[in-house]
C-alpha cells in the first residue's frame, strides 16, 4: 500500500505522525500555520524534502486562514527558524516568497489561490523528482545486492517514494533481487522505526542492525553498496546527512564499497563552497538519555547530540540526482 506522509485536504495539512510509528499510524492535523511550525520543530514530519513540502503548505495555510497577511515576512522567519540544516526548507520558503511577490498586489483571493497552487506544485514535483532519482540510481545497483542505508530517506522523508529508498524501490520493482540492511540510526531511530516499517510494508527484504555493526558486516563482505539521502550538499559535493553517515562513508572507503548519496537538486546549496559552512543542528539531550528507554544514562550526564554530520566529497562515489549522476568532488 502506498504511503502518503503528507496530504492537503479541506484547508488542512494532514501529516502521518512520525513520532508514533511504527506502533501506531496516527495523523496530525494542521489547521493553522502554527501547527505546521510545531510539527516540523517536533519531528512529526522530518526528512529534508518533507520539511520543505510541509513548510510550503504551512505558508499557504497562513494566507488561506488570515484576512490580513501583513505578517507574511515574519511567518517566513518563523518557518526558517524551525530546523537549520536541511536546505530544502529554505529553498521551499524562497519559492513561496517569490510567488507571493509576484501576486501580492492582485488581491487576497488571488494570493490564496496562487500560493496553494505553488505548494501543490512543490508537492507533486517532489514525487516526480524522486521517481527520476530512483530510475537514475537503479543503473548503479547490481542484481543480488545487499544495500546498507542510514536514517530514513524514504516516502516518509519526502512527498512520497523517497530518495535513497526511491533508488531501492526502483531496483526492487524492476525485478532485481536486493536486500537492505537498515541502520537503526541512534538516537532518534529513524532507521528502525521508519525505514524498516516502510520496507516491510512493501515486502522489500530487509534486516535491522545497530549502527555500530556496519563495519563488521562490511568486513564480512555482506554489504555491496551504501545509499543515503542528504540534508544539504555544498558546491564541492560535501554532504550533510544524519549523524553517523560520515562514519559509514569512511568505513565504505576502507572496504572498497561504493557510497552513494541520493538527493534532488533542491538539496544543493550553491551559496556555500564546502561542508564547513553547513550549520549543524543540535537536538535536546533527552533524545540520547531517555528517548525510548528512560534511565538509559545517569541523571545529569553531559550530552552532546549533533543531529547531522558532513561527509567529505572525496568519500562519496556518486551523487544521484533527478537530472544526472554526479561524481564528486564537484567543480
Ligand atoms: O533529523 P531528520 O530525521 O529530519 O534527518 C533526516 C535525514 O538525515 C535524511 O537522511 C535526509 O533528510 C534525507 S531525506 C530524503
Amino acid at each position: 500500500m502506498e504511503i502518503k506522509p503528507i496530504e492537503f485536504r479541506d484547508e488542512k495539512l494532514i501529516l502521518i505522525d512520525q513520532r508514533k510509528l511504527p506502533k501506531t499510524e496516527e495523523y496530525f492535523i494542521c489547521s493553522d500555520y502554527k501547527d505546521v511550525i510545531y510539527a516540523i520543530k517536533n519531528m512529526v514530519v522530518r526528512g529534508a524534502p518533507a520539511i520543505g513540502v510541509a513548510a510550503s503548505y504551512g505558508i499557504a495555510l497562513y494566507v488561506l486562514k488570515n484576512d490580513s497577511i501583513k505578517n507574511f515576512e515574519n511567518v517566513l522567519k518563523d518557518f526558517s527558524s524551525t530546523r537549520p540544516t536541511a536546505v530544502n526548507l529554505f529553498w521551499a520558503i524562497n519559492r513561496m516568497k517569490k510567488k507571493f511577490d509576484e501576486v501580492k498586489d492582485l488581491g487576497i483571493e488571488r494570493v490564496r489561490e496562487e500560493l496553494l497552487k505553488e505548494a501543490e506544485k512543490i508537492y507533486q514535483e517532489d514525487i516526480e523528482i524522486n521517481k527520476k532519482i530512483g530510475e537514475n540510481g537503479n543503473k548503479l545497483i547490481r542484481d543480488n545486492s545487499n544495500i546498507l542505508t542510514h536514517c530514513n530517506a524514504g516516502a516518509l522523508a519526502t512527498a512520497g517514494y523517497g530518495t535513497a529508498l526511491g533508488v531501492i524501490r526502483s531496483a526492487f520493482y524492476s525485478g532485481k533481487k536486493i536486500h537492505v540492511y537498515v541502520d537503526e540510526t541512534r538516537p532518534f531511530l529513524q532507521g528502525s522505526r521508519l525505514t524498516a516499517w516502510e520496507l516491510m510494508k512493501e515486502n522489500i527484504p530487509c534486516t535491522l542492525i545497530c549502527d555500530n555493526m556496519a563495519g563488521f558486516l562490511m568486513k564480512q563482505g555482506k554489504i555491496d553498496a551504501v545509499i543515503v539521502g542528504a540534508d544539504r550538499i555544498a558546491s564541492n559535493g560535501d554532504t550533510a546527512n544524519k549523524i553517523g553517515t560520515y562514519t559509514l562513508a569512511v568505513l565504505a572507503k576502507k572496504h572498497n564499497i561504493p557510497f552513494y548519496v541520493a538527493a534532488p537538486y533542491s538539496t544543493f546549496d550553491f551559496n556555500i563552497s564546502s561542508g564547513k559552512e553547513i550549520p549543524i543542528e543540535e537536538r535536546p539531550k533527552e533524545e540520547v538519555t531517555e528517548m525510548f528507554t528512560k534511565n538509559s544514562a545517569p541523571d545529569g550526564v553531559n550530552v552532546y547530540n549533533p543531529a547531522f554530520d558532513v561527509t567529505d566529497a572525496e568519500l562519496i562515489t556518486a551523487i544521484i540526482t533527478e537530472k544526472e549522476i554526479l561524481y564528486p568532488p564537484l567543480k
